[in-house]
């Protein structure tokens, strides 16, 4: 609450200060202090006091401008001016209670639903042949959440997961797949991609009959050959089993049915090209089909030309991009589309999309956003890296995360079966990793640190589980069921108004995931109401002897509201609550 009345009178300040009624350079120390009979309000600042002097004003003349220009509210009931110059606040418990009353009430804890919208989010996007490595774990769990978010809020989500499945390696691909079947016809499985991939390239550097093969691959996959395209559909089936393996063991909502890949938008891009030419957008430059963009200028500052199609008949990923914008909006209908893609791709995305407006493909009032994100390092600082400098496979992260998780839990001697700990141990392990990158602000690099993230302590996901878990420990000793709980919650200590306060604002948590892509605003808000849960579960017994029932079950009702944000939350999330850990 005075947390809430501090920020208020700093807004007022500012606001004085533009508005021309305090000097500008004036520093102004807020202090908000409780009242100690509640007859004259809650809390109360002598702020008015204070500023009156060096702003040259009359106090009781200050405190009336400094209430005029307070901003609305709706915590507060009644705002009176006593004595010399103090500014009295009158909080509207009734509506706070209300609130938190409506929260445990509902199933979605009473969020705030926008208009919906269909959404298409673009996120994950790993390649074929290609082995799932740390790296796409960002725009893997960043791209959920912000699809589960939307979907929280009654928005319509289409997941699109735009896998790089096309291009001239899908030639030298082919050709191996076929000899492998050829000389181990049982043992078609693509176990190790990194191999598979390594081992084709290498074919194809050093056999000349096979590179031929290769090449012509290319030309017949292009073609439509209906073999060049069944083999192409099994390296891609294979590659997704196994990345399908990764996303449920992350619990990210991606299935077979969202894979949108680059292949998808093959027969657009001719017609693209020419429209872009008749448009006067595009034009021959050199043999290659070219954009000059005036918004993008070359080295030597001049317009910077953005090849569509090669000399030699070939697309590349901007258009590709642009004919993936256009679709999501003519096809899919999108009103919105998010694309989770690391910072380094921001150019590109420009280019494509400066394209794609002026080609008049999506209209500016559909927005195409570019949710750019930074590198994970290592502790030193650098590209996170195996001892030996190679890429890390994801697979390999999800491993030592569950190796450790179960370590950490052999360290606290708990009472659960071994298919419990199973599953702590998964929640913990994908939590923990999930939770470290979605918890940073996604615009900067992160340094990935495997003790700070397995921490029961601090803004860990493994700290959120074990309050959530203390809160269902809590109705276990009381005996209730948290859903069927009676009542209405009142509010009277300290530690019950901030709790209060935080719990009201998990809506807006939400929609600032939903509204700017950004996971951190709901990590932060969770990290701080777990922060007051605590601070409230110490200060206010619940299970002890002599608790008045009423204060009791109020209590509860607090507890109830907290475990249903935190489990919404986390849901919001991806990360798994447990009921015991
Ligand atoms: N497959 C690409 C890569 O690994 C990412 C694709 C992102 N999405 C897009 N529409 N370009 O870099």
């Amino acid at each position: 609450m005075k947390e809430h009345i501090h920020h208020l009178l700093e807004q007022t300040v500012a606001n004085l200060k533009s508005a021309g009624l305090l000097p500008a350079e004036l520093e102004a120390r807020v202090l908000v202090d409780r009242c100690k009979d509640k007859a004259h309000g809650d809390l109360a600042t002598n702020l008015a006091m204070l500023l009156a002097k060096p702003a040259g004003k009359n106090p009781r003349e200050l405190a009336a401008a400094i209430i005029e220009h307070l901003p609305a509210s709706d915590l507060i009931a009644k705002v009176e001016i006593a004595g010399p110059g103090f500014i009295n606040f009158f909080f509207n418990q009734q509506w706070l209670t209300g609130q938190v009353d409506a929260m445990v009430a509902s199933a979605n804890a009473n969020v705030k639903l926008p208009t919906p919208q269909t959404v298409v989010v673009d996120y994950s996007a790993p390649n074929v042949a290609k082995e799932m490595a740390v790296h796409h774990i960002r725009s893997t769990v960043l791209g959920d959440v912000a699809a589960r978010a939307l979907e929280f809020l009654g928005h319509k989500v289409i997941r699109a997961n735009h896998i790089g499945d096309w291009g001239t390696q899908f030639g030298m691909l082919i050709a191996y797949l076929e000899k492998m079947a050829n000389e181990h016809a049982s043992d078609m499985a693509l176990k190790d991609l990194e191999a598979f991939y390594t081992q084709a390239k290498r074919c194809y550097d050093e056999d000349e009959a096979f590179a031929e093969r290769a090449r012509n691959y290319v030309v017949k996959l292009q073609g439509g050959d209906e073999y060049c395209r069944t083999m192409w559909k099994k390296l891609v089936d294979m590659t997704m089993e196994q990345n399908q393996i990764n996303y449920d063991r992350l619990n990210v909502s991606l299935t077979n049915k969202d894979i949108m890949g680059e292949s998808m938008y093959n027969d657009m891009l001719p017609q693209i090209v020419t429209d872009l030419k008749a448009k006067g957008l595009a034009v021959e430059s050199e043999g290659a089909t070219v954009v000059f963009l005036d918004e993008f200028k070359n080295k030597d500052g001049e317009p910077m030309g953005v090849i569509i199609q090669k000399s030699d008949g070939g697309f590349l990923y901007t258009t590709t991009d642009i004919a993936c914008a256009k679709y999501r909006y003519e096809t899919l209908g999108a009103d919105r589309v998010m694309y989770f893609i690391d910072s380094r791709q921001h150019q590109h995305l420009m280019q494509a999309w400066t394209i794609t407006r002026k080609a008049g493909y999506v209209p500016q009032a559909v927005p195409l956003e570019h949710h750019a994100f930074g590198m994970m390092l290592g502790k030193d600082g650098r590209p996170y890296k195996t001892r030996s400098g190679g890429t890390v496979k994801l697979v390999d992260l999800l491993n030592e995360a569950e190796e450790r998780a179960a370590a950490l839990l052999e360290s606290r001697n708990s009472d659960l079966s071994a298919e419990e700990k199973a599953n702590v141990v998964n929640a913990i392990a994908m939590g923990a990793v999930k939770y470290a990158d979605l918890s940073k602000n996604r615009t900067t690099d992160y340094i990935f640190d495997w003790d700070m993230m397995l921490s029961f302590e601090g803004n860990t996901a493994p700290y959120l589980q074990y309050a959530y878990t203390r809160i269902q420990s809590i109705f276990r000793k009381a005996g209730v069921e948290a859903d069927s709980l009676s009542g209405k919650v009142a509010l009277n200590e300290d530690a019950e108004l901030t709790l209060a306060q935080k719990l009201i604002q998990f809506s807006d948590a939400v929609n600032g995931v939903a509204e700017r892509g950004m996971p951190h605003l709901l990590c932060t808000y969770l990290y701080e109401l777990s922060g007051n849960f605590m601070t409230f579960y110490e200060a206010c017994p619940i299970n002890k002897d002599g608790v008045d029932p009423d204060v009791r079950q109020s209590r509860l009702l607090l507890c109830a509201a907290t475990a249903k944000v935190l489990k919404l939350g986390l849901g919001v999330l991806g990360i798994h609550t447990l009921e015991r850990m």
